[in-house]
C-alpha cells in the first residue's frame, strides 16, 4: 500500500514503463474514482433509452448510484438515485418507467420526474423543521452538469472542468461516425445490453482495445477456425457471409497489424484506423448505399462511408466501434473488478439487413458468450494475477518507444500499429488526472 499516494504517484509512471501498483493498489483506485470518474464527463446512456416521460435507466458514476430520466417536459435529466429522506435508492431496477412520479419504497416520499419534491405523507410532521419543500435538500439532487452529443448523454459530478465538446476533443468523431452512417442521421439503442464483470483492473481493457499486437495471438484459435470455414464456403458458393470475416480478420499477420495505424490524443483518447473492409458488393449493402445517397447526395455519403476508423476510445472508460454501431462502457468497481456494459445500436433509416450485421458483430465478437471476448477476459484476469505478485514491479511499454511522431494538433502518431504508444499516451493522461496537472 502507498502511504503518500499523491507525492509518490509520479514515481510510478515513467515514459516507457509503469509500476504494477497502478493496477492493484486500493488507494490508487480510490484516487481514480475521486479524481477521474467522479469528476470527468461520464457516459450515462442514449436518449432513446428513455423515450417516454418517466422512462429511466440506472447506472453508476464512480461510486455514485445515478439515474437518467425523461421528464414531462421531454428533457433528459441525470439525478442521484437517493431519497433525500433517509437515503434509500428510489429506482431499484436497471430500467423502467416511474409513472407520474418517483415514489420511495420506504416512507413514500414522492418526487416529480425532474426530481423536485411532490409530496410527503403527513407533511404536518415537518412543520417548523428545516426540511420543508422550499429547501433544495428536500428534493433529489441532480448531477452538477449534463450535456449530450448527437443523442449520447453524459454527466459530470463536478461543476467545474472542460465542457463536453472540449472533453471529447478528437474522440467526438466516434459519435459523428456512428450517426452519419444512418440515412436519418441518428441512431437508436437496442435496449438490452450484456453486462460483464471483469476480474481485472479497468486499464487492461482500455489498453487492449488498441493493442494491435495481441489479436493474432490471443484470438488465433477462433480466427483460424473461422478462416477455414470462410474459405470452404467461398470455394463452394463464391462468397461467404460477412460475419465470417469478423472473426477471420483476427488472424492477420503481425506485419499487417503493424500497418494499421493508431492516433493517440490528449486526455488519453485514441483511434485505431480501419482494417476490416466492411463494404462488400452485395444487394443489402447496395440498398443501404442507395439510401445513403438519397439522404446525403453521393459525395457526402461516400465521405461518410469511407471514414477510416475501426475503433475510437474515449479515455478512460468508453470503447466505440462506430462502423458496427457498438459501444462498450466501463464502470470500475474495485482495483481488480470492472463492470462493462456492451450496447449496440440501429442506424435509423437503414435496411434491416444492415442492423443484422451489427447484431452479428455484437454476438460474435463483443458478447461474453463469444470466444473472442472470453480470450481477452482470460488474459486480463491472468494479467491481474501476475501484477498482484511481487515477482517483478514494472509493466513494459517499450515497443517503438522513441519512434513516435507528434503532430501539430497534439496527436501522437505511430506508423507502426503495434507500437505501445497507445499505453504510453493513456498513462500520460492518467498521471495528469491523478496529480491534478490537468
Ligand atoms: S427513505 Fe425515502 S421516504 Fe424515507
Ligand atoms: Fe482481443
Amino acid at each position: 500500500m502507498l502511504h503518500e499516494p499523491i507525492p509518490n504517484l509520479k514515481k510510478l509512471v515513467e515514459p516507457d514503463r509503469v509500476h504494477r501498483l497502478a493496477y492493484t493498489d486500493p488507494e490508487i483506485f480510490e484516487l481514480e474514482i475521486k479524481n477521474i470518474f467522479e469528476k470527468i464527463w461520464v457516459y450515462c446512456g442514449h436518449e432513446s433509452q428513455v423515450k417516454k416521460p418517466g422512462d429511466y435507466q440506472t447506472f453508476n458514476i464512480g461510486r455514485q448510484p445515478m439515474l437518467m430520466i425523461r421528464g414531462k417536459d421531454k428533457k433528459v435529466r441525470v439525478l442521484y438515485n437517493r431519497c433525500p429522506h433517509r437515503g434509500v435508492e428510489l429506482c431499484g431496477n436497471l430500467k423502467g418507467n416511474a409513472g407520474e412520479a418517483l415514489t420511495c419504497s420506504y416512507h413514500s416520499w414522492r418526487f416529480h420526474l425532474d426530481g423536485k419534491i411532490e409530496s410527503i405523507p403527513l407533511a404536518k410532521g415537518y412543520e417548523g423543521t428545516r426540511m420543508n419543500p422550499d429547501n433544495p435538500d428536500c428534493s433529489m439532487r441532480p448531477a452538477a452538469r449534463v450535456d449530450s452529443y448527437r443523442g449520447f448523454v453524459f454527466a459530470s459530478l463536478s461543476p467545474e472542468g472542460p465542457s463536453l465538446p472540449e472533453f471529447l476533443g478528437e474522440a467526438k468523431i466516434a459519435f459523428d461516425d456512428m450517426c452519419d452512417r444512418a440515412p436519418d442521421g441518428e441512431v437508436e439503442v437496442v435496449p438490452y445490453c450484456h453486462r460483464v464483470i471483469q476480474q481485472s483492473n479497468w486499464k487492461f481493457f482500455m489498453e487492449n482495445q488498441l493493442d494491435a499486437l495481441h489479436p493474432s495471438v490471443t484470438h488465433q484459435s477462433t480466427g483460424v477456425a473461422a478462416a477455414w470455414v470462410e474459405r470452404d464456403i467461398k470455394q463452394k458458393t463464391g462468397a461467404a457471409p460477412l460475419y465470417y470475416h469478423y472473426l477471420s480478420a483476427f488472424t492477420m499477420s503481425f506485419d499487417k497489424w503493424d500497418s494499421v495505424q493508431t492516433l493517440n490524443y490528449p486526455r488519453g483518447h485514441g483511434i485505431l484506423k480501419g482494417y476490416m473492409g466492411l463494404r462488400p458488393d452485395d444487394p443489402d449493402t447496395n440498398a443501404y448505399v442507395a439510401a445513403m445517397y438519397k439522404a446525403y447526395g453521393e459525395e457526402k455519403a461516400e465521405k461518410f462511408l469511407a471514414r477510416d476508423i475501426h475503433h475510437v476510445l474515449v479515455y478512460p472508460y468508453l470503447s466505440v466501434q462506430s462502423p458496427l454501431q457498438q459501444i462498450r462502457v466501463l464502470r470500475p468497481i474495485a482495483p481488480n473488478k470492472t463492470l462493462s456494459e456492451i450496447w449496440h445500436f440501429r442506424l435509423k433509416g437503414a435496411p434491416e439487413a444492415i442492423y443484422r450485421r451489427s447484431l452479428w458483430y455484437y454476438n460474435l465478437v463483443n458478447s461474453p458468450a463469444t470466444m473472442i471476448n472470453a480470450d481477452d477476459l482470460e488474459n486480463w484476469t491472468k494479467g491481474q494475477w501476475g501484477l498482484e505478485s511481487s515477482g517483478m514491479d514494472w509493466v513494459s511499454f517499450h515497443r517503438d518507444y522513441g519512434r513516435d511522431e507528434t503532430r501539430p494538433d497534439g496527436a501522437v502518431f505511430s506508423k507502426n500499429g503495434t507500437s505501445e504508444a497507445v499505453m504510453r499516451s493513456q498513462f500520460k493522461a492518467w498521471t495528469e488526472y491523478l496529480t491534478g496537472d490537468k
